[in-house]
């Protein structure tokens, strides 16, 4: 058969982002010296994660469960120990630069914290602006334009906001700035290690909203990190469930949550505080955009 795609088969078929079989060792703090080793923690432990295009797959655990050493490791932010992580079914590590580019561009994360991660001396619309020139190459007049758009995108209506400082925002708003910087590149997946875990029941409803929005417009994948089940049901397709650096089930979310076949997994969900997490997000959602 005749087909138009031209790109390797490789591109076509294999997921987005990949960890096969990774392992982080750290050392373990103030356990070495001048003739002893350094004892080592396994803060991941031979994890296996797909993320495919348009996927929304939730990795949960309680803290210190090594999730977001995974999410780095998926980033290229920390090597893994051993195992490999691909990008469209090629080990990062063997990437040609112009993948390699593609990757950083296309592989975004959202901290939870994106304000603390902001200069505090420049306004938002520049923190918006770098990734349009680094990885887009834009000119000004295309990234003024761009970041209002991006702003707007956002919920930040762009006359009222281009021109704030981060002490300026709650941190919700910090949030959507964080969201709109990602953006910025045009990523095919968002890492979100905890993207609402410090903000209020209410704002964490609208950036929910928002994200899951931005998945639906766009096309986007997430990997959603979270120890939080309640806002898993709501966006999640797939969740994986971690502790102490192993993955003990992942599956289809609505399976996961209502049938849950691991005891961890059943512990987590009787420590959510959220009867019916769905229901709970939209009724939260409706009074906080009205
Ligand atoms: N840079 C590091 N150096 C030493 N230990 C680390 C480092 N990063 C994470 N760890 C340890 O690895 C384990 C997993 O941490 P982390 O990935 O942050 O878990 P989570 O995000 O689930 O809370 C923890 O015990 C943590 O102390
Ligand atoms: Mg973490």
């Amino acid at each position: 058969m005749n087909t138009p795609d031209q790109r390797p088969a490789a591109d076509r078929q294999a997921p987005l982002l990949e960890a096969r079989d990774v392992s982080r060792l750290f050392a373990i703090r103030g356990s070495g010296g001048l003739f002893r080793p350094a004892r080592m923690q396994r803060a991941v432990d031979g994890v296996s994660v797909v993320v495919h295009p348009g996927e929304v797959v939730a990795l949960v655990g309680e803290s210190g469960s090594g999730k977001t050493t995974l999410g780095r490791m998926l980033l290229g932010l920390t090597a893994p120990s051993s195992g490999s992580i691909l990008y469209r079914g090629t080990d990062i590590r063997t990437l040609p630069a112009d993948a390699a580019r593609r990757f950083r561009r296309e592989v975004q994360v959202v901290f939870q914290d994106s304000g603390g991660s902001l200069n505090p001396r420049h306004p938002i619309a520049r923190a918006i602006a770098l990734p349009l020139q680094y990885n887009r190459g834009l000119d000004a007049a295309a990234i003024a334009h761009e970041v209002d758009a991006l702003l707007d995108q956002v919920g930040l209506p762009p006359a009222h906001f281009r021109h704030r400082l981060p002490h300026e925002l709650s941190g919700g708003q910090r949030q959507r700035v964080g969201i709109a910087r990602a953006l910025a590149s045009q990523p095919a997946v968002i890492i979100a290690d905890e993207p609402v875990s410090a903000l209020d029941v209410s704002v964490r409803a609208q950036i929910l909203r928002l994200m899951a929005d931005l998945r639906r417009d766009r096309g986007l994948a997430y990997l959603f990190i979270t120890h939080d089940l309640g806002v898993v049901r709501a966006l999640a397709d797939r969740v994986v469930v971690m502790t102490g650096g192993k993955v003990v089930e992942s599956g289809d979310a609505d399976t996961v949550l209502d049938r849950p076949a691991h005891a961890y997994t059943r512990q987590l969900l009787a420590a959510t505080p959220v009867p019916d997490p769905r229901r709970q997000w939209e009724a939260t959602t409706d009074t906080a955009s009205a």
